[in-house]
């Protein structure tokens, strides 16, 4: 039986994580977030105190590594050398050390043949920043999914506000600024919009909105085979 691939690629922010949940949700697919994955080995080169700048010192730490996906209640638990680690890896610190640990090719071959053995045996909504141009070239919907800069820093403050913790919009900005940069200039899969992915721009839309409209692009190509 064929299996369903939607490859969800865009920058920081942008909302991929909540959006690709819910519709995983909604189509009973299994959500695969790859940004945890980069975000595990980072932890990991931290907690070595390898300076990601060292290409051959990441490289030699890739040997060290397993990482490793698992689902409890649906939701996706990322194991590093067997432990779980999935709640240590969201801070902003981790996040900007993924993006420096993950312009590595060490890494990325890594990554890329993890996510890919994923995807060969279940229906799976993917997010990243090369799913559609590397990892899932083939997917039966791709999406870029972006917004603003400004909308991006803006929906990350509420986000901190809300639990408390302060922060400074602007310098959140910036920050975000820096990681698409980062993300995009990189020699390897840099993130881009792959030539056959739909462009969703949710500056102006709610996160509502933009999953039925992911949604309806998936129906538009596969009503009746699966829906
Ligand atoms: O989506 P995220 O913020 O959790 O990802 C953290 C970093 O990991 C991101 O800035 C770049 C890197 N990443 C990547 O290079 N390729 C992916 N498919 C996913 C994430």
């Amino acid at each position: 039986m064929k299996n369903y691939n939607i490859a969800i690629d865009g920058p920081a922010g942008a909302g991929k994580s909540t959006i690709a949940k819910n519709i995983a949700q909604k189509l009973q697919f299994i959500y695969v977030d790859t940004g945890a994955m980069y975000r595990a080995m980072a932890l990991f080169m931290l907690r070595q105190a390898i300076v990601t700048e060292d290409a051959g010192a990441v490289s030699r730490a890739c040997n060290s590594v397993n990482i490793i996906i698992e689902y409890i209640g649906g939701e996706q638990q990322v194991i590093l050398n067997g432990e779980n680690v999935t709640a240590l890896i969201r801070t902003e610190q981790i996040g900007k050390l993924a993006s420096a640990v993950a312009k590595h090719n060490a890494v990325r071959t890594k990554m890329v043949e993890l996510q890919k053995n994923i995807a060969a045996s279940s229906n799976v909504i993917m997010d990243g920043r090369d799913i559609g141009t590397i990892v899932l070239p083939d997917a039966d919907l791709k999406v870029y999914l972006t917004a603003s800069t400004k909308e991006r820093a803006l929906r990350r403050f509420k986000e901190l506000d809300g639990k408390g913790i302060f922060c400074n919009v602007k310098e959140i900005e910036q920050d975000i600024i820096n990681r698409d940069r980062q993300d995009m200039t990189r020699e390897t899969s840099p993130l881009k919009q792959a030539e056959d992915a739909v462009l969703v721009d949710s500056s102006n839309m709610t996160i509502d909105e933009v999953i039925d409209k992911i949604i309806s692009l998936f129906k538009e190509k596969y009503n009746g085979d699966l829906l």
